[in-house]
């Protein structure tokens, strides 16, 4: 008897959890109904820039008038705040929740960075922890009003990114970041089979990485690989959004804690990610007058 009493004590303790798990995810997705674009940033493979596109495509998007909020879901590796200048900064509590931080242009970010004490926090998050993590920020941060919100993913097509997605739902498209290196086709196939398994929309493909110009001699190395993201993209049937080059003043303007784009708005990095960022805007009102 007193079996099952217990029993049924837990098994109403673990609806009443699941029940507020709900209405955590309810609460989250009318917190970002505000948002009019919402845009996953990923790739099947860590290191090939996809924290550095997201928050310079922010700031790209912010030149152009647009009201950008920067969602960093990487739990282990939270690097949007360095690049945009605002690492070991913690978010305050306003009247409607807590307040993103603000970097150039007025670009918004929230990222669990601002919640840790440490760096070394990052290292012990568990599965669970981590989505009940993403759960609480995008229910608890005042969201406000913005033309884009842009999600740097965790790496990879696992269990961390698909938490991210399902999350929110009404994602209206992913960029794909990839370098230019031939084992990137795998990498690229994997996010393209992530994408249209949960029926996200795909933007395109962005190579990064490719090719590095000698300042001197004004020759081209192609040191990852050349053209591989091209040619992905037609075998997939996916849009090709352009290539960035390696510039050795992006890690240098990283370790300065200066975002990129605003510190060198005319170098040629920063022109096609701007380039970039103006072919999204129009893709997007495309899409909308089809759909
Ligand atoms: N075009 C580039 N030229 C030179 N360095 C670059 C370029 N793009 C990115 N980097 C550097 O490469 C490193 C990895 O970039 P980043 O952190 O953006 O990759 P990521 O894909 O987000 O990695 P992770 O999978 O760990 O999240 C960083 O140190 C960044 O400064
Ligand atoms: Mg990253």
């Amino acid at each position: 008897m007193a079996l099952i009493m217990s029993q049924d004590i837990q098994r109403r303790i673990q609806i009443e959890k699941i029940k507020k798990i709900r209405q955590q995810e309810e609460e989250g997705r009318k917190r970002i109904s505000n948002i009019k674009y919402k845009i996953a940033i990923m790739s099947g493979k860590g290191g090939v820039g996809k924290s550095f596109i997201t928050a310079n495509l922010g700031l790209a998007l912010a030149t152009l008038g647009k009201k950008v909020i920067i969602l960093d879901s990487d739990v282990h590796g939270p690097s949007i705040p360095k690049l945009l200048g605002l690492h070991g900064r913690s978010m305050s509590v306003g009247p409607n929740g807590l307040i993103p931080l603000e970097a150039d242009l007025g670009v918004k970010v929230v990222s669990v960075d601002f919640l840790m004490p440490n760096e070394e926090s990052a290292l012990i998050w568990r599965g669970p922890m981590k989505t009940s993590l993403i759960r609480e920020l995008l229910a608890k941060v005042d969201w406000g009003r913005q033309d884009f919100m842009l999600i740097d993913l965790p790496p990879g097509t696992g269990d961390e990114p698909l938490t991210v997605v399902q999350l929110i739902k009404d994602i209206n498209g992913s960029i794909i970041v990839t370098i230019p290196s031939d084992l990137s086709r795998i990498v690229v196939k994997k996010a393209i089979t992530f994408c249209r398994r949960l029926k996200v929309n795909i933007i395109g493909v962005i190579e990064n990485m490719s090719g590095f110009t000698c300042p001197e001699s004004g020759k081209t190395y192609y040191i990852m690989g050349k053209g591989a993201g091209e040619k992905i993209c037609k075998e997939m049937d996916v849009n090709f959004l352009g290539n960035i080059p390696l510039d050795p003043r992006i890690s240098e303007t990283i370790d300065q804690g200066k975002p990129f784009l605003t510190t060198y708005p005319n170098i040629e990095v920063s022109k096609k990610i701007v380039n970039i960022a103006e072919w999204i805007i129009k893709y997007l009102k495309a899409q909308e007058n089809v759909n």
